[in-house]
């Protein structure tokens, strides 16, 4: 709860006058900054400050200083983005850039942080509306703003109508991540309606190398990373799918070319916080500077809002780093586990669990579960998940989404006994549900057949034949929510898997007036969030993975009300490899989950050892989906050993900083991993060779992130060393001279790990 203890403070430092508006919050943050300095510590706060003669804000947190002025003409002006400036330095008041002709006009070339699309604009608006007189034209202007700790609100208001925009800035401290959002508010006494809305636009240091990296894939395929120089023009990254999609994933990473690499070189980033149809532009413009503006997806959208509405865009994250794409990613991480998880940053590491899926598909039953479930426990295994198959008529994939009742023939007691057995075996229970979708082959959609999205009088089209509720509709939100509330009443459940199969089509929601049909993009997102949030107050016990057929639904939207993020269904461990390293450009391994499943793969029929199938998934938050009812007594021991292992590894695997040494980008033979614990004692690394050739060796291996003058000690997890590594030297030692593991054939793998040897 914030005090309403509100006053204004301004003083004379460096020749400036700086007059801070200040709540009760501010006051808290000017004590800590003081006792900080005192004990003379970098503080690790965020600060705001307005210059009232110059109209400049600054803000700086962490390694950052993000500044914008208002301009003469009332427009909210990007200064600087990047590396934090001494503080010590001052910056002028905003200019309009003068334009560079008349058929390059001074609104084009001057970098707006929001835009509205009128006055003549014709780069990437952020906001564009129609009235219903016809006029489209909308042209902002700053009104005021207020400062409360950490968060700066911008009001703006068009040249004449009542339209006003609200931008909120909130930087983070420890990484410097800002988060950005707009809220339009229709203050006139006509609906209008929002075409586009973004949530704002990122401006980067003129310049005409930048490079763009972005990840894209598909189903079984997913977070491929792809470079491309930034040319004249646009580059679209977006989802129509209604949902986040994996063709692009909502991020961005933007370098200088040739000046950086995995650990050195600016790179300024970002991420959409939307699981809907989204797009981000990368724009240069004809004078040559970079702008990157997000939000929903313009495509096909249409948002009415009727007077004294508003419309509220997602939050959108940027940040900086000096440290190479690596340093980017190591702060997103850091920043996804300490602000944007459920029960941040505190949330709970991951369990083992195992999954049924790939064992038994659609025939799950309770004798063969219970089975499952005392060979799972049997190797360490904490949480049991049975995925598809346990409900209504569901014998495979044709029908039975939408009834949520246990199977009666499959479970004859209800779950209980199943429950029951896996609580005494010592793992809580967790349970597959795709709560948006429905067969048509359902009595939910004999009953319902307008709840799903639909044009009136058309075909609907089917995905792995289901049809997709329509979420925005509120008796669909009520069916959704009560069916899963029931069942974690009726059930001790820990654990959701929420999986999610299919794209949209024929987006339609008859039930509504025309002009508000579109909103389903929107509504139908936020019905989503508010059920999760609703589900998580009521079980506060409950944890959700967010799966979407593999990773077609993980971004910083999702991740707020989910546990954890199924990366993709493909779980052959060497392909894997590959899609990890992908994922954790953006996103943090301490959600990724890994399973270990059989060899040889459903994928690629490639046969792989055991150990490198653990040591792959171990990378990230393990599981074991393989069919355990084949394995033999070697298998279990060796199983046993390697989560054994993981679960003295898993703090620094999940909450560490990675460092990806060797990437196994762009056709690589090798892949190697490196997690440092936070206090960087402790590091483990993963090494994997996919072919060795003409005798040829394993690269040296250099580590990162340990401290150079703090002994550390070296210990196989598994695999071979070279005999001349010591068994304890200093981080420098490792950093600089570096080790090699003797890895030779094919698709071997090794793993070590670092620990400070205690006096
Ligand atoms: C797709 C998921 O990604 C799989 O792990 C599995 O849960 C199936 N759906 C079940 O239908």
């Amino acid at each position: 709860m914030k005090l309403a203890i509100r006053n204004y403070f301004s003083f004379v430092t460096d020749g400036l006058r700086w007059n801070l508006q200040f709540t009760f919050s501010s006051w808290v943050v000017l004590m800590v900054l003081i006792l900080v300095a005192a004990a003379g510590a970098q503080p690790n706060i965020a600060s705001i400050r307005f210059d009232t003669q110059t109209q400049v804000f600054r803000i700086d947190a962490a390694d950052m200083s993000y500044v914008l002025g208002i301009n003469e003409r009332k427009e909210v002006q990007t200064l600087y983005w990047g590396r934090r400036i001494s503080a010590k330095d001052t910056f002028v008041a905003a200019r309009p850039d003068p334009g560079l002709s008349s058929f390059d006009s001074s609104i084009n070339t001057t970098r707006q942080d929001f835009a509205a699309w009128g006055g003549g604009l014709y780069v990437e608006p952020d906001l564009k509306v129609t009235f219903p007189d016809g006029n489209r034209d909308l042209v902002l202007q700053y009104m005021s703003h207020t400062i409360a700790g950490d968060r700066l609100t911008i009001l703006l208001k068009d040249v004449s109508r009542d339209v006003y925009v609200q931008l909120e800035y909130q930087a983070d401290a420890s990484t410097g991540i800002l988060k950005r959002s707009a809220q339009v508010q229709n203050r006139t006494s006509a609906p209008l309606v929002v075409e586009q809305i973004a949530s704002g636009t990122w401006n980067l240091p003129r310049g005409n190398d930048y490079r763009l990296r972005y990840l894209t894939g598909r189903w079984a395929g997913e977070w491929n990373l792809h470079e491309q120089l930034i040319q004249p023009g646009k580059t679209i990254l977006e989802s129509r799918r209604g949902s986040t999609g994996d063709q692009n994933n909502p991020w961005f990473a933007i370098d200088q070319n040739g000046s950086n690499d995995e650990e050195r070189g600016d790179v300024w980033f970002g991420a959409l916080g939307w699981s809907g149809s989204w797009q981000i532009s990368i724009e240069q413009d004809e004078a040559q500077q970079v702008r990157v503006t997000g939000g929903p997806n313009s495509f096909d959208f249409g948002y009415r809002l009727a007077p004294g509405e508003h419309l509220e865009s997602p939050d959108f994250y940027g940040g900086y780093s000096p440290d190479g794409i690596g340093g980017a990613s190591r702060l997103l991480h850091r920043f996804e586990l300490s602000s944007i998880v459920p029960h941040a940053p505190n949330a709970k590491l991951r369990p083992v669990l195992y999954n049924s899926w790939e064992a038994t598909e659609f025939k799950v039953d309770e004798a063969g579960q219970e089975a499952l479930a005392e060979k799972a426990a049997s190797i360490g295994v904490e949480r049991f998940v049975v995925d598809d198959g346990w409900f209504g008529q569901r014998a495979s994939d044709r029908a039975g989404l939408g009834d949520w009742y246990v199977n009666p023939v499959k479970f004859p007691h209800g779950l209980k006994p199943l429950i029951d057995r896996v609580h005494s075996l010592g793992m809580d229970f967790g349970l597959w549900v795709e709560p948006e979708m429905v067969n048509p082959d359902s009595d939910l959609y004999r009953k319902h057949p307008e709840w799903v999205l639909h044009f009136t009088g058309r075909p609907r089209s089917e995905g792995r034949n289901q049809l997709m509720l329509n979420l925005a509709r509120p008796d669909v939100r009520a069916y959704v929510f009560q069916a899963l509330d029931k069942l974690l009443d009726e059930n001790d459940i820990a654990f959701l898997k929420w999986d999610y199969n299919r794209n949209w089509s024929e987006p339609g929601w008859p039930a509504v007036a025309p002009e508000d049909q579109k909103k389903v993009y929107v509504d139908y997102i936020r019905n989503l969030y508010s059920i999760i949030a609703e589900l998580r107050t009521k079980h506060p016990g409950v944890e959700i993975e967010s799966c979407s057929g593999g990773g077609s639904r993980v971004d910083l939207g999702i991740m707020r009300y989910t546990d954890e993020v199924w990366p993709s269904d493909n779980t052959d461990a060497f392909d894997r490899l590959l899609i990890q390293d992908g994922f954790t450009y953006a996103y943090a391994p301490g959600v990724m989950m890994a399973w270990v499943t059989d060899s040889p793969t459903w994928v690629n029929q490639r046969s792989l050892s055991l150990e490198y199938r653990f040591l792959s998934s171990m990378q990230g938050s393990l599981g074991i989906g393989a069919n355990l009812n084949n394995w033999k007594s070697d298998d279990f021991a060796t199983a046993q050993k390697l989560v054994a292992q993981y679960k003295q590894i898993r703090q620094i695997v999940q909450r560490g900083s990675l460092y990806r040494l060797i990437s196994p980008q762009k056709g690589s033979e090798y892949s190697v991993t490196e997690s440092v614990s936070d206090d960087r004692d402790n590091a483990v690394v993963f090494a994997f060779l996919h072919s060795s050739q003409m005798l040829y060796p394993f690269p040296r291996i250099f580590l990162r992130g340990l401290k150079p003058e703090t002994m550390y000690r070296m210990k196989v997890l598994d695999g071979k060393l070279s005999p001349d590594t010591p068994a304890v030297a200093t981080g420098s030692f490792w950093m600089q001279h570096g080790l090699d593991v003797e890895l030779r054939g094919d698709f071997q793998a090794a793993a070590f790990t670092l620990e400070k040897t205690r006096p």
